[in-house]
Parts: C-alpha cells; sequence; structure tokens
C-alpha cells in the first residue's frame, strides 16, 4: 500500500513543503485531509515560485490528482482565486476534486473569528483571522453548509437563510455589529456552484479505489501536532485534526490504509501565536535563529517565536501521531553556530517531567532540561550523502534520533528543494512488528 502521510510534529511551518514537494512528483494523488486556508505553502515546480493557501500542492503536477477530504473547510472565495492564479499562470486544474461532506468557510465565519479573538483580548490565540474556528464550530454544531448543498438550490437557500438568520442574533446581540446579508452569502454560494461543478465528489471513494488500484498517494499535511484541538497545547490551537488521526477521519479512508507515516521537523522548534513555549530563545540566539531562518509567517507575515529543537515534544508527537520516522528540515540554519541545544526534559521543582504536559500552567512555569551539543561549521548544500556532514552535526541528529527513537528518513542541507538527503524510499510499505 503506497501511501504516505506527512504530518508537522511541532506547532506547523515544519517545512512540509519540502518533502510534500519531492514525493507529489511520484504520487498519482495528493489529499488534504483538514484545517483551510490558513496554512500556507511556497512550491517552486520548474523554477516558478506559487504560493497557495488551500490547494493541495499535487494540483501543480500534470497526471496527479488533488484532493480537497471532508475534513477540509473551503473558504470558496479562496479556493476560486487560487484556481484562477494558477490558471493564470498556465497550470491546468482539472486535476482537482473536492469532497462533498467537506464544509464551508462563509464570511460570518471570517466576521466572527476576528471579534471572537478582540473579544477574548488578553487570552486570545492569535488565529488566522481566516474563519477556520467558527467553521469548525458550526459543522461540529451541525449547523454547517457543506459543498453538497451547493448543488441543491432550494435546501441551500434554506440553510443559508436559518444560518444567517442565527448569526446575525449574535453579531448583533453579543457584538453590537451589523448584520450580514443572506443574498451576499447565497450569491457565494451560487458563484461557487457555478465554479465548481464537476469538481465536486464523493472524494473516499476516489482514494480508496486509488489505494486499491496501488496507486502512490500522498496525504499532504498541514499545521501541526501541537496546533490539534485534542493533542495541542489547548487552547492556543487550531479546531481541527492535523495528526496522522486527523488523516483517516479527514479523507475517509481507515488507519489501516496509511502505509508509513513521516513527521516533519526543523532543526530548532518555531510557533506562530500565543501559548507557552519551553524552549523559547527570547535573545539574540533567537534572533539569529529567526534572520537566518527566515521565520515569518507565509499567510499573515508576523515574525514566528523560535526555540530550541525540543525532544520532549517530539516523543509525544512520535507517539500520538505514530509517527514511523522524522524529516529534519533547515539543519544548516544552524550552522555556524558554537554551541547548540537539545531539550531532553522538563524540570518543575525539582521534578524531572519526560512526558509533555497537558497543564499550561506546568507548561508555562517548566525549565527545560538541555543536552548541550558543540556546533558545526556550514556545509556545503550540494553533498549528497549524511556521512558529508560535519561530524558535529552528525552528533546532534544521532542525539535526536537517540533521544526520541526514531530514524531519520530525510535531512535537509540549504534552502533549495534539491538541497535534500532522502535516506529511504518513503513510499515503500513498511513491515512493522507486531510487538
Ligand atoms: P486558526 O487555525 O486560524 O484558528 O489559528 C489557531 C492557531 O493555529 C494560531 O496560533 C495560528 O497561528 C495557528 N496556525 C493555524 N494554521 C497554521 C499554520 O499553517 N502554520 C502555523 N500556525 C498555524
Amino acid at each position: 500500500m503506497p501511501s504516505v502521510a506527512v504530518i508537522g510534529a511541532q506547532w506547523g511551518d515544519e517545512g512540509k513543503g519540502k518533502v510534500t514537494h519531492y514525493l507529489a512528483q511520484q504520487a498519482d494523488m495528493v489529499v488534504r485531509s483538514q484545517g483551510g486556508n490558513n496554512a500556507g505553502h511556497t512550491v517552486v515546480v520548474g523554477g516558478e515560485v506559487f504560493k497557495l493557501h488551500l490547494l493541495p500542492s499535487g494540483i501543480l503536477y500534470p497526471g496527479c490528482r488533488a484532493v480537497i477530504g471532508n475534513g477540509v473547510v473551503v473558504d470558496t472565495e479562496v479556493l476560486l482565486e487560487e484556481l484562477a492564479y494558477l490558471e493564470g499562470r498556465g497550470v491546468d486544474t482539472s486535476g482537482l476534486v473536492v469532497s462533498d461532506r467537506a464544509h464551508l468557510i462563509l464570511p460570518y465565519h471570517r466576521l466572527l473569528d476576528g471579534l471572537e479573538e478582540d473579544d477574548r483580548a488578553e487570552r486570545r490565540i492569535g488565529t488566522t483571522r481566516r474563519g477556520v474556528g467558527p467553521a469548525y464550530m458550526d459543522k461540529n454544531a451541525r449547523a454547517g453548509i457543506r459543498m453538497v448543498d451547493l448543488f441543491e438550490p432550494e435546501r441551500l437557500r434554506a440553510v443559508v437563510g436559518w444560518n444567517v438568520d442565527r448569526v446575525n442574533r449574535i453579531l448583533e446581540r453579543v457584538y453590537d455589529v451589523p448584520p450580514v446579508s443572506a443574498a451576499e452569502v447565497l450569491a457565494i454560494c451560487q458563484r461557487a456552484a457555478a465554479r465548481l461543478r464537476g469538481m465536486v465528489e464523493d472524494t473516499s471513494v476516489l482514494v480508496n479505489e486509488a489505494l486499491d488500484r496501488g496507486q502512490r498517494v500522498l496525504f499532504e499535511g498541514s499545521q501541526g501536532t501541537f496546533l490539534d484541538v485534542d493533542h495541542g497545547t489547548y487552547p492556543y490551537v487550531t479546531s481541527s485534526h492535523p495528526v496522522a488521526g486527523g488523516v483517516t477521519i479527514g479523507s475517509g479512508v481507515g488507519p489501516s490504509r496509511i502505509g508509513r507515516v513521516l513527521g516533519v521537523v526543523k532543526a530548532y522548534t518555531t510557533r506562530v501565536g500565543d501559548g507557552p513555549m519551553v524552549t523559547e530563545l527570547n535573545d539574540e540566539t533567537g534572533e539569529r535563529i529567526r534572520q537566518v531562518g527566515h521565520e515569518f509567517g507565509t499567510t499573515t507575515g508576523r515574525p514566528r517565536r523560535v526555540g530550541w529543537l525540543d525532544a520532549v515534544m517530539l516523543r509525544y508527537a512520535a507517539r500520538v501521531n505514530g509517527l514511523d520516522a522524522l524529516a529534519l528540515n533547515h539543519l544548516d540554519v544552524l550552522s555556524g553556530m558554537e554551541m547548540v541545544r537539545l531539550a531532553v526534559a522538563y524540570e518543575l521543582n525539582g521534578t524531572r517531567l519526560t512526558h509533555y504536559p497537558a497543564s499550561l500552567s506546568t507548561l508555562e512555569r517548566a525549565r527545560a532540561v538541555y543536552l548541550d551539543l558543540p556546533g558545526w561549521p556550514a556545509f556545503s548544500p550540494e553533498i549528497r550523502r549524511r556521512e558529508e556532514l560535519p561530524g558535529a552535526a552528525e552528533t546532534f541528529l544521532q542525539a535526536i534520533e537517540q533521544e526520541v527513537g526514531l530514524p531519520l528518513a530525510v535531512i535537509s542541507t540549504g534552502r533549495e528543494r534539491g538541497h535534500t538527503l532522502i535516506l529511504e524510499d518513503l513510499f515503500q510499505p513498511l513491515e512493522r512488528s507486531s510487538t
């Protein structure tokens, strides 16, 4: 079963795009399972740079089906814009298929996202304000509007009317802001229906049939483990499931159909948005890593918070995702430093914590216990074998493998796409031991 799930093992922005790109070139199908246009990735194909927020990167590869699964929340205005943007640049977008069960992000979700954030004041989450959270709220409140509804005009009119009435009561009575217009929301839905007709179907059938035929399916992750609403640093999380379990629910495949789960990490930690971060660096070292690593958000442009790599987090990610291996990015960003650190445990009031705690106050007060390792000089991004890395870089990598208990399957050696060491055939099915 040649399928791979690429999962962010930190707070998103781990550089999943690079390994995704490598795998997408070999894939027959690329599937997104959750999240919405809160994600952002830059893909370089044939020397051209494409910035996407919603579409799966598979859209850029001829012959590859790009699937937006049922677990994704779709802002149809963004989807139409991205399609027009790609078509304007000569990309054939006919390989796109959108799940009929995917829920819509509508203008009132974006409005509510901003109002709820402002209302939280100092307890704000730092959301991307794209309406993702309110759309998932409606989905779980069983009030959402799905793709399939776009093609049933009477039902659409009724469900839009009911939702707009409901939301307007909240807008006027809770937030004291002007109501939204049902006619405008309906017009957005009708535009989407006209453009997307023929592209919307039961994508679970499509993905499972591809797997039945032995085709290569890439499940493209977005966000990261610590943004998961169940497993992340709640409440500073997104409203969906970036963990590997989210792939199965969000694409309509069973867990046994995922061949390999690859966790993507950076050689250090970053975070956008608020919430505790035990290894955070609020000093010159952090600033250096931010500048060298270009750590500014793709979606919002916000500077990312930066810290040392944290093996406590990665052990947790390995466990909740059932990771098979790690892909490590941005090793070169740490080159030239005198010393690098790897957090191996936390300490609080003399107690050593080896499991990532749920309690925010524990996380806020915990101190990282570090393994200090010597730095390494800059190395050529063109190296082709792991053995060519400087000795101290190899020591750092081995410390990660040992502390996390997982092998490295991919090591990125520089910014360019080709600057990557692929240590195994990632689409090759794994023999998992039953112990
Ligand atoms: P939301 O997903 O817009 O509701 O934002 C919730 C939290 O997830 C905020 O801290 C965001 O910064 C963060 N977030 C959402 N998507 C991404 C992503 O693709 N990369 C990094 N952080 C993200």
